[in-house]
């Protein structure tokens, strides 16, 4: 007999929701994650041909069409970032999810022999982008009845590592924009900032990291991404401040989500 109950709605139906680092790795399954769930997705990244990717994959399995931004986050001018805030607002209104997904490994090695432009490189994609660009879409999070920030952090943003210089420390600021950030705005507005710690997963950036790990061994991307939708949906509407581990937040997390 089918059943004749009505399909439960998508979570996520009717949000807009940017992801930066949309073309690779953990963003990539995230954006396709929250396409699944409703959302019309802003892929930003810096390779146009990976975005397109992921766009087709969206747009072929008749989801909401999502829209591509092209965009080098390290060295995009506050211009940049200002001009795709004022597109975000006239374009849709405003905007309920952010995603700040992208980030950059550099060399891992002994802080003293960093070199200055590897370390400003890595401030810039992991931090400064992330201010610029939270900034630039404020207007828009703001006419959003309930939006959400989402940094993206590491475990050695939480207690530093040896050897993981300017990624450690730039992940640690991270944490502190977003409890900045979380603190100011909650009293002000409906939206809610947190960090999220993927924790070792299968992707280049992990490859990069440890040439000689067996990647199989590792959860994939996809994996993960139930607790990425649920952290946008409206059931973490309470959540502010926190800095979450995803693979904690998926143990109670229904995968349907
Ligand atoms: N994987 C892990 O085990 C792990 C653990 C803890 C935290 N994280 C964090 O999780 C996030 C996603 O990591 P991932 O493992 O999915 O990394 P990834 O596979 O290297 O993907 C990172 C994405 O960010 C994009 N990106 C890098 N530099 C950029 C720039 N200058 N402008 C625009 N986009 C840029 C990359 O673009 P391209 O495709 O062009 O390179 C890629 O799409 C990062 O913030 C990372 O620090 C990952």
């Amino acid at each position: 007999m089918p059943s004749s109950r009505a399909p439960s709605p998508k979570p996520l139906s009717g949000k807009i929701i940017l992801v930066t680092g949309a073309g690779d790795g953990i963003g990539k399954s995230v954006s396709l994650a929250y396409a699944r769930a409703g959302a019309t997705v802003i892929l930003l990244g810096r390779n146009q041909q990976k975005l397109e990717q992921v766009y087709d994959e969206i747009v072929s399995e008749q989801l909401c069409e999502p829209i591509i931004h092209p965009m080098d986050l390290a060295s995009a001018s506050v211009e940049d970032y200002e001009l795709l805030g004022k597109s975000v607002k006239e374009q849709f209104g405003h905007l309920d999810g952010l995603l700040h997904n992208a980030g950059h490994l550099g060399t891992l090695g002994p802080m003293q022999y960093t070199p200055p432009e590897t370390w400003m490189k890595i401030m810039q994609i992991n931090v400064n982008a992330g201010f610029l660009l939270t900034r630039a879409l404020m207007p828009a999070l703001l006419s959003s009845s309930d939006a959400r920030v989402l940094f993206t952090s590491s475990s050695v943003g939480r207690k530093g590592r040896a050897y993981w210089g300017a990624y450690a420390v730039s992940k640690f600021a991270v944490e502190g924009m977003m409890q900045v950030m979380a603190d100011e705005l909650q009293s002000i507005s409906a939206i809610k900032v947190n960090s999220v710690n993927p924790g070792a997963t299968r992707t280049p950036m992990r490859a990069a990291a440890y040439p000689a790990e067996n990647p199989g061994s590792l959860p994939t991307p996809e994996s993960l991404t139930p607790a990425y939708v649920f952290l946008m949906s409206d059931a973490a509407a309470h959540i502010n401040g926190q800095a979450i581990n995803i693979r904690e937040l998926l143990e109670q997390v229904p995968s349907s989500v």
